[in-house]
C-alpha cells in the first residue's frame, strides 16, 4: 500500500510549491517510484517540474462516456488512456487530475476512474497529491486514507486561523486522517514575537502540531521565474534545507 501524503491550505499559501519540495525530498531518499498528483483545477505543478501537461484525467473520464474502440473492453480503453496521461521521470509520475466533473457525480465513467486509480496506486510506494484551497478536492481522488495532510498558512494570525479552521474542516470527511501538520510559510526572519505565540497559540489549542515554518526565498521566486524545474534546487538553500526537515520528522524518519 502506498503512503498518502496530501497538502490543504488557503489559495496562494504555497501548497503547490511545497509538493515540488516534498517531491525532491521523497525522490532524494529513495522513497520511490512516486505518483505526484496535481489535483487542482488550474494544473500548475507541472510548471515548478518544467513539464508540459498532456491529456488530463478530466478528459480520459469524459472521452469514456462516449464511444470508445470497438476492439477494446472498456477496462483496457480506460487502462490504456490513464497511461497516456501519465508523465513519466526519474522516480516519479506525474498525473494531472485537470477539470472534475461537477459535484455529487457518481457515473459509471467516475467508478472505472476509481478502480483503475486504484490499480494505478499500487505501484507506487508514496503518493503525492497537490490540492487547489477547500477540502472537498480531496473526495475526488477517491483515497481511503491519508497518512500526513500538511495544512499550509501564510504568516499572519488571520491565516493561521484558517489553517485551523481548514484542519478542523477534514474530521467529517470520509477520508482517514492519519496525521496532520501545520506548516507556516514565507515567513520573515527573525520572526515576530507576535507571530511566533499566535503560532504557539493555535498549536497548543487545537489538534494542529506545527511542522515548521518555512522562510521567505528569493531561490524560489528565481526558480519559478527562470522556469526551472525545483527539483534542480540546490539542497543547500535555506527553504530547501527546511523543508527537508520538516519532512522528515512528519514523516517519521
Ligand atoms: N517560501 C516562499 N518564498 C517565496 N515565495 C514563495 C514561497 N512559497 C510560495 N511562494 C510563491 O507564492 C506563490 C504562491 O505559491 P503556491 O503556488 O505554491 O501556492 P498554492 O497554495 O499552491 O496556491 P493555489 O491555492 O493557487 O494553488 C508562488 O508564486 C510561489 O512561488
Ligand atoms: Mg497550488
Amino acid at each position: 500500500m502506498p503512503k498518502v501524503i496530501a497538502m490543504a491550505g488557503k489559495g496562494g499559501t504555497g501548497k503547490t510549491t511545497l509538493s515540488a519540495l516534498l517531491l525532491k525530498y521523497l525522490i532524494q531518499h529513495q522513497h520511490t517510484p512516486v505518483l505526484a498528483v496535481d489535483a487542482d483545477s488550474n494544473a500548475n505543478l507541472n510548471e515548478l517540474l518544467d513539464k508540459r501537461v498532456g491529456i488530463t484525467i478530466g478528459q480520459v473520464r469524459k472521452e469514456l462516456k462516449g464511444d470508445i474502440p470497438p476492439n477494446m473492453s472498456r477496462d483496457q480503453y480506460m487502462e490504456m488512456k490513464i497511461h497516456q496521461a501519465l508523465i513519466e521521470d526519474s522516480g516519479y509520475d506525474l498525473l494531472v487530475m485537470g477539470q472534475p466533473d461537477g459535484p455529487g457525480c457518481y457515473c459509471a465513467a467516475n467508478q472505472y476512474l476509481a478502480m483503475t486509480m486504484d490499480h494505478l496506486a499500487d505501484n507506487y510506494k508514496y503518493i503525492l497529491v497537490d490540492n487547489e484551497a477547500g477540502m472537498e478536492h480531496l473526495s475526488r481522488m477517491n483515497l481511503r486514507s491519508i497518512d500526513c495532510l500538511f495544512v499550509v498558512s501564510d504568516p499572519s494570525a488571520r491565516g493561521i486561523l484558517t489553517a485551523r479552521r481548514i484542519a478542523e474542516l477534514t474530521k467529517p470527511l470520509a477520508i482517514e486522517i492519519k496525521r496532520q501538520v501545520l506548516v507556516v510559510n514565507r515567513a520573515p526572519e527573525p520572526l515576530s514575537e507576535g507571530l511566533a505565540a499566535k503560532i504557539k497559540e493555535t498549536v497548543e489549542e487545537s489538534l494542529l502540531p506545527l511542522g515548521g515554518i518555512l522562510p521567505a526565498s528569493n531561490e524560489l521566486v528565481e526558480q519559478e521565474i527562470t522556469g526551472r524545474s525545483y527539483l534542480e534546487l540546490a539542497d543547500s538553500v535555506p527553504v530547501v534545507a527546511k523543508a527537508f526537515d520538516i519532512f522528515k520528522q512528519a514523516l517519521g524518519e
